[in-house]
C-alpha cells in the first residue's frame, strides 16, 4: 500500500492524516491505544476506590451481618483480630521498648488466703450451642454473659431469648451462692454506639439507668464493659476522658445503690491500643478489675503471611522489637506499668486457636510461610474439640514449645495454634506466681463443654481452675 507511493508523498499523507488507508491504520491504533488506557484508567480507578472503600465494606459486614439475638462471638472475635492487626502495623513502625520497668514489690504478706478469680465468659447460644443448665455451676468465680450491645446510645433490646438465657445463668447462683453473674456489654466504634453514648452527660446517666435496672431487675452481680476500643483507631483524646468518666459515673451510681455491683472492662494487650485507648492509672480508681484478653498475637493476615502462636505466655529468643512484645508476659507486665495494680489483672486464656495454611506441608515450625487461614474452624477460628478431632482423629503431629509455653499442631498443609492442658496450666501457674488477680477464660462456648477429647467436660477451664486452687 503506502509502499507503491513514493516515500515523500506517504509521509506527507501521514503528516496530513488526510483520508488514505495508512492514516486509517494509525487512527485505528490511536482508538486501541485509547481504549486500553481507558480501560486501565477505569481499573485503577476501580482498585483505588475498592481500597479507600475496604474500612467501609469492612465496618458494614461487621455490623449488618449479624442478626442480633446471634451470639457475638465470632462476630467479636473476628472484629478484634482485624484491631490487634492494625495495631501490630502501629507498633511496628513504633519505638515500643520490649523491656518492661517495673519498680520491685514484694508480694503482700497475709494472713487470710488470696482468693483469685476465674472469670469465664459465656457468649449467648446459638442453635445446638452450649446451654446455661449444662454449665457446670462450680467451675468459675465469675461468669460474664456475652454480650448485650450499645445502640443509639442505648443498651440494646433484651429480647425474650436473651431474658431466658440471663435468667438460666443466674440461676446457676441457687447451687453456688458464691458465684457472680455479670452482663458483658460489648461493641466497637459505630454510629450509635459507645463512641456516641459516652460523648454527653445525659446519653451516659440514662444508659446507666438502664444497665441498672437490668442488674436488678435479673439479680445480677455486676457489669463488664467490652468496648474495642475506645479512641481506636482514631486517636480521640476526648473519648478516652470520656470512657474514665463513664467508670467514674458507674462506680458513683453503684455506690448510691449501696450494692457490691462489681464494675469490669475487657481490655486490649498491644502496646499501642494499651497506650491509645485508656488512661490506665485513672482507670484502676473505678473498676473493679480488668480482662486483659491476651490472645490474637498472631493469625493469618496477607502482609506478614507466616505462622504464630495465637496466645505465647513469653516471647520467644529470636523475638526482636516489637515482637517481643506480642506475648501474654509482656502485656500483663505493661499494664502494671501504666499503673493498673496487679490485683486487678485478671488475665485472659484462650479455649481457642487460629489456623492457617502452609506453603509447604515440609516447613511447618514458627515462622513458616503460610498462604491463607486453614481449613480447620471458621475463618481460622478453632475451638478447642476442633484441636482435639484433629489431633486423634486426623493424626496431626504436634510440638510444645518450651519458650513461648504453647503447643503448635500439623498435618500436609494445615497448622494450627492452639492452647492445651499444659499450657493453660503453665498460664495459670503464672498468674498465681506473680499475684495477679486470676484468669480469665474466653470462653466456655469454645472449651470442650462436651466432653468429646477426654470424656471429661470444659477440660481446659477445669484446668485453670485446679492449678489456681490448688495451688493455694
Ligand atoms: C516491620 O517493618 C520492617 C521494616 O520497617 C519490615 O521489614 C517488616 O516486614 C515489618 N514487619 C511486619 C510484621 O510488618
Ligand atoms: C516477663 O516480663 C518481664 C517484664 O518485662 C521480664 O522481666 C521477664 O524476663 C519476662 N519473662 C520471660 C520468661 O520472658
Ligand atoms: C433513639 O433514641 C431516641 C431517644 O432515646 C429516640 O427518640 C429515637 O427514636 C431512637 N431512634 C431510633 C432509630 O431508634
Amino acid at each position: 500500500m503506502s509502499s507503491t507511493r513514493p516515500p515523500l508523498q506517504a509521509k506527507y499523507e501521514l503528516l496530513l492524516e488526510n483520508n488514505g488507508s495508512s492514516s486509517t491504520t494509525k487512527k485505528n491504533i490511536l482508538v486501541a491505544v485509547i481504549t486500553v488506557g481507558a480501560l486501565l484508567m477505569t481499573c485503577i480507578t476501580a482498585y483505588v476506590s475498592w481500597w479507600l472503600l475496604q474500612p467501609v465494606i469492612e465496618a458494614d459486614f461487621l455490623h449488618m451481618n449479624v442478626p442480633e439475638t446471634v451470639p457475638m462471638t465470632l462476630h467479636m472475635l473476628k472484629h478484634r483480630a482485624k484491631c490487634y492487626e492494625k495495631a501490630f502495623l502501629q507498633l511496628n513502625s513504633s519505638k515500643i521498648d520490649p523491656i518492661i520497668h517495673v519498680p520491685a514489690r514484694s508480694p503482700v504478706p497475709s494472713s487470710s488466703p488470696r482468693v483469685l478469680k476465674l472469670v469465664c465468659y459465656y457468649s449467648f447460644p446459638y442453635k445446638d450451642d452450649l446451654k446455661p443448665e449444662r454449665i457446670d455451676p462450680g467451675l468459675c468465680t465469675h461468669i460474664n454473659i456475652a454480650s448485650l450491645a450499645v445502640t443509639n446510645k442505648s443498651l440494646s433490646e433484651i429480647t425474650p431469648e436473651i431474658s431466658k438465657v440471663i435468667k438460666e445463668v443466674v440461676a446457676l447462683k441457687t447451687q453456688k451462692p458464691l458465684l457472680k453473674v455479670l452482663l458483658c456489654i460489648g461493641g466497637y466504634s459505630a454510629p450509635g454506639g459507645f463512641n456516641d453514648m459516652v460523648k454527653k452527660h445525659e446519653d451516659r446517666k440514662r444508659f446507666i439507668r438502664q444497665v441498672l435496672q437490668v442488674l436488678k431487675d435479673y439479680s445480677l452481680d455486676g457489669v463488664d464493659l467490652d468496648w474495642e476500643f475506645p479512641s481506636w483507631p482514631e486517636e480521640d483524646k476526648q473519648e478516652k476522658i470520656d470512657f474514665n468518666v463513664l467508670l467514674r459515673e458507674f462506680r458513683e451510681a453503684f455506690e448510691e445503690e449501696h450494692k457490691p455491683f462489681l464494675l469490669s472492662v475487657a481490655v486490649g494487650s498491644p502496646g499501642s491500643i494499651i497506650d491509645q485507648s485508656y488512661d490506665v492509672e485513672e482507670m484502676a480508681k473505678h473498676v473493679d478489675y480488668v480482662n486483659l484478653m491476651a490472645y490474637d498475637y498472631h493469625f493469618y493476615v496477607w502482609y506478614f503471611p507466616v505462622t504464630g502462636a495465637n496466645a505465647p505466655l513469653f516471647r520467644r529468643p529470636g523475638e526482636k522489637g516489637f515482637l517481643a512484645t506480642l506475648n501474654t508476659n509482656w502485656s500483663s507486665w505493661y499494664w502494671v506499668q501504666k499503673g493498673m495494680p496487679k490485683e486487678k489483672i485478671v488475665v485472659g486464656v484462650p479455649t481457642y486457636g487460629h489456623s492457617f495454611r502452609l506453603v509447604n506441608a515440609d516447613n511447618h515450625g514458627w515462622s513458616a510461610p503460610v498462604s491463607d487461614v486453614g481449613k480447620l474452624g471458621s475463618n481460622g477460628f478453632v475451638t478447642y474439640p476442633e484441636v482435639c478431632w484433629f489431633l486423634t482423629k486426623e493424626g496431626a503431629a504436634h510440638e510444645y514449645d518450651m519458650d513461648s509455653q504453647v503447643p503448635y499442631a500439623y498435618l500436609g498443609q494445615e497448622w494450627v495454634s492452639y492452647d492445651d492442658m499444659r499450657s493453660i496450666a503453665s498460664k495459670a501457674t503464672y498468674v498465681a506466681n506473680h499475684f495477679f488477680a486470676g484468669v480469665m477464660v474466653f470462653s466456655l462456648n469454645q472449651d470442650d463443654y462436651n466432653g468429646l477429647c477426654d470424656g471429661a467436660p470444659f477440660v481446659l477451664t477445669q484446668q485453670v481452675r485446679n492449678v489456681l486452687f490448688d495451688q493455694l
